[in-house]
């Protein structure tokens, strides 16, 4: 009991470690402070910051600059046309950002001997693009979330979004990344691993079991205290099973289109 007491009082209070000379630094005070948003007003973002927004994608890092994403961006009126739904937790714009090789293979054809290489850095070429976006949003006071799965909005729904989006062969649907308005502006933030659990000096150093295990305690009250009626252990259930499924598409669908160019 004392634990969970300790873990709760922890979830409030942990807060990222900013010097002091540093607290004036915008950029870095917005990386640090970022959440994610899971409650928008109705309100909407005006054309030119989404426009922005996008070309911060557009700019983003990418191994040999190949670029190896693309962007497909919706309105609330057009999420709806497209999935008859509104766009997740009332969302005002949404971008599912696809990791796509597709581009490349028609002019670069010595790519498709590397499936594997290849879908791997367009993954990450995908995400780079995807945190340039959030941050920019952020500083332009937008909030967003990066979704995988919404009930058929993410990755885990390959086969879905590649339907409904007419995605080709060498294209997949990363992440959904929803914007707008936050409703709430308090937001606590997720236990973070303790720093040196994931920060290394020389050599890998593994963490112990007990810390660990103090962590995901954590993760499990502070889940309690968001979903009052659902625990974490169901909801890692549901998405093994939809990772399950999702494997399975991604190897038949994405892999056989890959090897058949
Ligand atoms: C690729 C990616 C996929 C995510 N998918 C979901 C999701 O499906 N549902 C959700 O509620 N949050 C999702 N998140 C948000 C994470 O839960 C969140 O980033 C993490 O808990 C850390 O919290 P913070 O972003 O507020 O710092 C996703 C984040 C990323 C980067």
């Amino acid at each position: 009991m004392l634990r969970q007491i300790k873990s709760f009082f922890k979830i409030f209070t942990q807060k990222p470690y900013i010097p002091d000379k540093q607290k004036a630094n915008e950029l870095v005070t917005t990386i640090l402070n970022r959440r994610s948003c899971r409650s928008f007003t109705d309100g909407d973002i005006n054309d030119e910051d989404f426009s922005l927004i996008l070309e911060a994608g557009r700019f983003a890092p990418s191994a040999a600059n190949m670029q190896t994403w693309s962007f497909i961006t919706f309105t609330r009126n057009e999420w709806r046309e497209v999935f008859d739904r509104p766009i997740p937790f009332n969302g005002a714009r949404a971008i599912v950002i696809c990791a796509d090789t597709h581009r490349n293979k028609q002019l670069l054809p010595e790519f498709s001997h590397t499936p594997l290489i290849s879908t791997t850095f367009s993954i990450f070429n995908a995400g780079l693009a995807a945190m340039n976006m959030n941050i920019t949003a952020e500083c332009l006071g937008i909030k967003s979330i990066m979704l995988s799965d919404t009930g058929l909005t993410g990755l885990l729904d390959f086969s879905f979004l590649k339907e409904h989006l007419e995605l080709p062969g060498g294209v997949i649907p990363v992440t959904t990344l929803v914007l707008g308005i936050s409703r709430d502006s308090s937001s606590i933030s997720p236990p973070r691993l303790k720093k040196n659990a994931v920060v290394m000096s020389k050599c890998y150093q593994p963490c112990s079991r007990e810390e660990l295990g103090e962590w995901f305690d954590r993760m499990k009250i502070g889940f309690k205290f968001l979903y009052p009626f659902s625990d974490l252990s169901s909801k890692l259930t549901y998405y093994q099973e939809k990772m399950s499924e999702a494997e399975k598409e991604i190897k038949e669908v994405f892999f056989k289109e890959e090897r058949n160019g």
